[in-house]
């Protein structure tokens, strides 16, 4: 089976491009115009691998899609390329506007003219799967938990062109019938996120023995799930999820910003000796409460109920998914 998995040098992506290496699936074509956000060494394990390959194009240059689609006879596309920073989408939102939603409109016309084309063998196989984000169900009250059939209200930006971008995927399902599969998933973490989200950044700073900021009172509620938990899932959906089907990805496990943040820097405290630092004892010490984000969600939350029934479940707790991640780091602020 070859693959197209678009934005395969972010960091959820290229977690999903080395897993798929790894298991020897036919070809898998990673294309990524390279933004700010795109980091190749994520990749330097699948280079040499005859089962990988990069092209690097904007997913809105539908010339470039076509060839690539054609050249690489794909069975199958995973759609991850977006800007993805909140903070990004409300400084300047047009250019969410034309990666997320131009983007994946592009792509599912490039999709729709290919699939035409295909065998029925071959179209019976297609799958365009989607990759979207608990933030397009928006705040959740109380205890409520999104399932896939829960209403869009997204807040951000950032949120609002994911959702843009679902409802195309959708309706390009129904209206032309393209095998389509949505993913939602919750908080990503890991090795190598980019600095600009919370854990790293808290990590980042507190190794800096900067102030760790924190949004409002930080009681903000979210859900993390280790990046390679959630690439398994993904592939879970691929191979297994039913045509035209949502499937929200989580752990359930929900914690507050705050609560988040002073976790983390337990798990600092207990890998950097308190002889190592120079003037905090403790980590936490150097957490600063700073204006919320405007429009900031309080609550996401997902059942991922659907998912279990295809026989996925994460593997890492989030204790043991932050230790990874702190020990990740550490390695490489020490060779650096
Ligand atoms: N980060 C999360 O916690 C999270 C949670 C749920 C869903 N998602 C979704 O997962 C996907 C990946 O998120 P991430 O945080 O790993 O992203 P990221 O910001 O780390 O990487 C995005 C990648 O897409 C590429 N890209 C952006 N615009 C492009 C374009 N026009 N053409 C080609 N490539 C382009 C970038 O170069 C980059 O490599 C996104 O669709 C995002 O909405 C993310």
């Amino acid at each position: 089976m070859n693959i197209l998995i678009t934005g395969g040098a972010g960091f959820i992506a290229s977690a999903i491009v080395r897993q798929l290496v790894r298991e020897g699936r036919g070809l898998v074509v990673n294309v990524d115009k390279l933004t700010y956000a795109a980091d190749l060494t994520r990749l330097a394990d699948c280079a040499g691998s005859h089962h990988y390959q990069f092209v690097q194009a904007d997913v809105c240059d539908r010339k470039i899609m076509q060839q690539v689609m054609n050249e690489y006879n794909i069975d199958a596309v995973i759609h991850a390329a977006a800007e993805t920073h909140v903070d990004r989408s409300i400084e300047s939102p047009e250019k969410f506007l034309r990666s997320n939603v131009a983007g994946t409109y592009h792509m599912l016309e490039v999709v729709r003219d290919y699939f035409t084309k295909l065998t029925e063998v071959k179209k019976k196989q297609f799958r365009f799967l989607q990759i979207s984000t608990d933030e397009v169900y928006g705040d959740l009250d109380g205890l409520e938990r999104a399932d896939e059939s829960s209403p869009y209200r997204p807040s951000s930006p950032y949120a609002a062109s994911k959702a843009a971008a679902d409802h195309f995927t959708r309706s390009w399902a129904r209206t032309y019938g393209i095998p389509v599969l949505v993913t939602h998933s919750s908080n990503n973490y890991g090795p190598g996120q980019n600095e600009e989200k919370l854990i790293p950044k808290v990590i980042s700073n507190a190794l800096a023995q900067k102030s760790i900021p924190i949004f409002g009172t930080g009681s903000q509620v979210r859900d993390w799930i280790y990046v390679d938990d959630n690439a398994r899932a993904v592939i879970n959906v691929l191979d297994h999820g039913k045509i035209g089907e949502s499937y929200n990805i989580s752990t359930g496990d929900e914690v507050e910003n705050i609560h988040l943040v002073s976790q983390l820097c337990e798990v600092l405290d207990n890998f950097v000796r308190s002889s190592e630092k120079s003037e905090v004892r403790k980590y936490h010490q150097l957490i600063e409460y700073v204006d919320d984000r405007a429009g900031h969600d309080v609550r996401y939350a997902m059942n991922a109920g659907k998912i279990s029934q295809l026989g996925w479940k994460p593997k890492l707790s989030l204790e043991q998914g932050l230790r990874m991640t702190v020990k990740s780091f550490l390695k490489n602020f020490k060779t650096q």
